[in-house]
This record gives structure tokens, sequence and C-alpha cells, in this order.
């Protein structure tokens, strides 16, 4: 067991979904897995494995934000020997050319954190995807017919802003969409010389006030699982 994580060595795979919800963890597990067992109940942070397509897979719920992510992210690597993260999640859309409902590949994420700022004694440090989850990921994703856009995202450390129009700063250097994992994610697994990849399904427009309905979000979601679960080795 490690601090928050209470699995056995060998019980969690290679190869693990990374959703936010410990309860959409389950729904993953039980809608796409074959055989799934739950391996963690500390904190209520659920954590499935089982198979797909005869591979050994698992999801772990990772709760909010980039301190949350991290330490799953750590203990999975350090603990368990986890290779290939991979967190499918939801964003809101920045730019107006990102729809409802699009599926974005994060190729690297921004940030307003000051983490990486602080880790790197006032450096700027680019979190960025893996190459090989990246291309495996674009490759999958034209296979299944499943329109993407790929880019920057950002990864903000705050949902609710003071400012409204603090993401039109971003937008205006490209950035795509706003969540709140994948640059501490992407941080840890270059530590530890893994593999990490965001995969993210727009769920509302911080442009036009526009948000999914809980069916919608359903449906579009599995898009982005079915192109997560063809990631592993
Ligand atoms: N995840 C989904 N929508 C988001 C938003 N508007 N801001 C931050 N994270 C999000």
């Amino acid at each position: 067991m490690s601090v928050h994580i209470d699995a056995k060595k060998g019980d969690i795979a290679e190869t693990i979904l990374l959703p936010g919800d410990p309860l959409r963890a389950k729904w993953i597990a039980e809608t796409f897995l074959d055989n799934p067992t739950c391996y963690n109940k500390v904190r209520g942070m659920l954590g499935f494995t089982g198979s797909y397509k005869g591979q050994k897979v698992s999801v772990q719920g990772t709760g909010m934000g980039i301190p949350s992510i991290s330490i799953y992210a750590h203990e999975l690597i350090s603990e368990f020997g986890v290779k290939n993260l991979i967190r499918v999640g939801s964003a809101g859309a920045i730019k107006k050319e990102v729809e409802m409902r699009d599926v974005i590949i994060a190729m690297s994420a921004s940030s307003n954190s000051s983490l990486n700022r602080n880790r790197f004694k006032g450096g700027d440090f680019a979190p960025t995807a893996s190459f090989k989850l990246f291309d495996k990921a674009v490759q999958t994703a034209r296979k299944l017919a499943i329109p993407f856009k790929a880019g920057n995202v950002l990864s903000s450390d705050l949902f609710y802003t003071d400012d409204p129009k603090d993401h039109e700063m971003w937008a205006a250097f490209n950035v795509l969409c706003v969540e709140m994992e994948a640059a501490g994610l992407y941080s840890i697994a270059s530590k530890h010389q893994v593999s990490a990849l965001a995969i993210l399904t727009i769920s509302d427009s911080l442009i036009t006030g526009e948000k999914t309905s809980a069916e919608e979000r359903e449906s579009t979601f599995n898009q982005m699982i079915k192109i997560a679960l063809e990631l592993g080795d």
C-alpha cells in the first residue's frame, strides 16, 4: 500500500486511465473493461483493474486540480510501476474554433499554477505529452473516425476565476481550452521518465456560456475513452 492507494504490487496495470471523478472511474471500468475489480477505496478515490481486448488496464480517480493528480500520479508510478498515464477529462472551450463536445488531444499544458516555477527556481518548464502516446492517440482517432483537435491546453488552479476575461490572454496565444490537471500529470511523468497524455472532451464554453447535459457528457465521453483504451503497449 502507498499513502493514498490501498493496493498490492501487481494489482495495478502498466497502463491506466485517469478521470478526475472516482465515480467516472467506476463507470468506465464497469462499461468498458472485462472482469473489473476494485483495488482502492481510500478517500473514496476508486481504482479498478480489468482487461480490454485481453490486455490488463486500470482506471483510477484522481480528484480535481494539479496537487491531487500529482499525488496519485507519483504513487502510481513510484510504488506500482505504472508506465502509461492517460488523463480522460472534461474542459471548457476558450477559443471560438473549439466547439461543445469536441475531443481535444493535449500536446502541451500551460498553467497559472506556481508549482513548476517553484520547482524550477523561477524557470519555465514546458509540460509536454509523451510523443509515443500522442502519436498513437492521433492514429487511433483517425482509424475510429473520431474528429479531434490537438494543441496547447490551460491547466488552471481556479475553476471560479476572479476576472471572467482571464481566458482571453491564453486564447490569444492559441491555447484551446481550460481544465485543471494536465500540466501536473505531464510534469510528474517527465520527472519519472514515463509516458502521459491528456484527452479531453469539451463540456462547456467560456465564450458562449453553453454547457452540455449529463446525458450528452456521457455519450461524448465514450469517444475519448475509446481512444484512450487503445493506447496500452
Ligand atoms: N473542466 C471543464 N470545464 C472547465 C472549466 N470551465 N474550467 C476549468 N476546468 C474545467
